[in-house]
């Protein structure tokens, strides 16, 4: 590792682009639920593209609604505040996230498959768990591996150092730190912390791999936890990258999770994101 090397990291993260416009105006509207469907559609007005695909994943076999959407307005009434915040932030991430990352060996594409298969499977361990206070933990699922998008080309610099860490039993997140300085969880927690998202999920990203560090607002980030293990075992990631499993057993335990029916949740998991990419193909 090298002073050079973390400067050139911290420069990156500097000039990550801001979140999508949309995305930002939408989101404070969206998190309140005071908020009227005016208020969103005055926003969506102005981006058809993004409104188009709304009623795209709406009208989805995902969300399974039996009568044909047309408005934004009919959106809001039949998905409730909630739900269209998962549609909106699934499709304004994607063009950020469904790239080619160098150094983790991701082909286009399946960054983004990951990501949309932890966040469905952090709503099915929560609803499955009846956990309270967790309604950013699709957004935080969403976004756990943002930081990949910065380290990708640091982590292909000194990928031969990383990965024979690796082979040694040291997790790839850790070799990442022990040669980069820094790893793709930390990364992503300064780019959610630069875009102004509240603690929880800044942690929540930020200790995903390593939740037994975390030490404030920590819910989310066993969510995330587990929920990501979940999202490698429905085939979405790459098991040498993104598996820790020393923390599962803790994790487990503070969430309540018998670890028998992690089967059935990654199962569900697998159905569900099927039927999301073939709506989003
Ligand atoms: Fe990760
Ligand atoms: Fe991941």
């Amino acid at each position: 590792m090298t002073n050079r090397k973390i400067y050139r990291i911290a420069l990156e993260v500097e000039a990550f682009p801001g979140m999508p416009t949309t995305a930002a105006k939408l989101l404070p509207l969206l998190e309140n639920h005071d908020s009227t469907a005016s208020e969103i559609e005055s926003i969506l007005k102005y981006d058809p593209g993004l409104t188009a695909n709304i009623l795209k994943l709406t009208n989805s076999a995902y969300f399974g609604i039996p009568t044909r959407i047309s408005s934004v307005r009919q959106a809001i009434v039949l998905l409730g505040w909630k739900r269209l915040l998962q549609v909106v932030m699934t499709i304004c991430m994607s063009p950020l996230m469904n790239k080619t990352i160098p150094g983790y060996d991701l082909p286009r594409g399946a960054l983004w498959q990951h990501s949309v298969a932890v966040s469905v499977a952090a709503e099915i361990l929560v609803n499955a768990l009846k956990i309270p206070d967790a309604d950013e933990v699709f957004t935080a699922a969403l976004l756990h591996d943002v930081g990949k998008l910065i380290l990708g080309g640091f982590v292909k610099e000194d990928l031969q150092q990383i990965e024979s860490m690796v082979t040694k039993g040291i997790t790839f997140d850790v070799a990442e730190s022990m040669v980069l300085g820094t790893n793709h969880a930390e990364i992503g927690g300064q780019i959610l912390g630069k875009w102004c998202f509240p603690a929880e999920l800044v942690s929540a990203v930020q200790w995903h791999h390593d939740p037994e560090s975390c030490d404030e607002s920590c819910n989310l980030s066993d969510i995330v936890h587990v929920a990501n293990t979940m999202g490698i075992m429905t085939g979405f990631g790459k098991i040498d990258q993104e598996l820790a499993l020393e923390h599962f057993g803790p994790v487990a335990d503070r969430l309540g999770l018998a670890p028998e029916n992690l089967e059935d949740m990654a199962q569900q998991t697998a159905d569900r994101v099927k039927k999301l990419m073939v709506s989003w193909a």
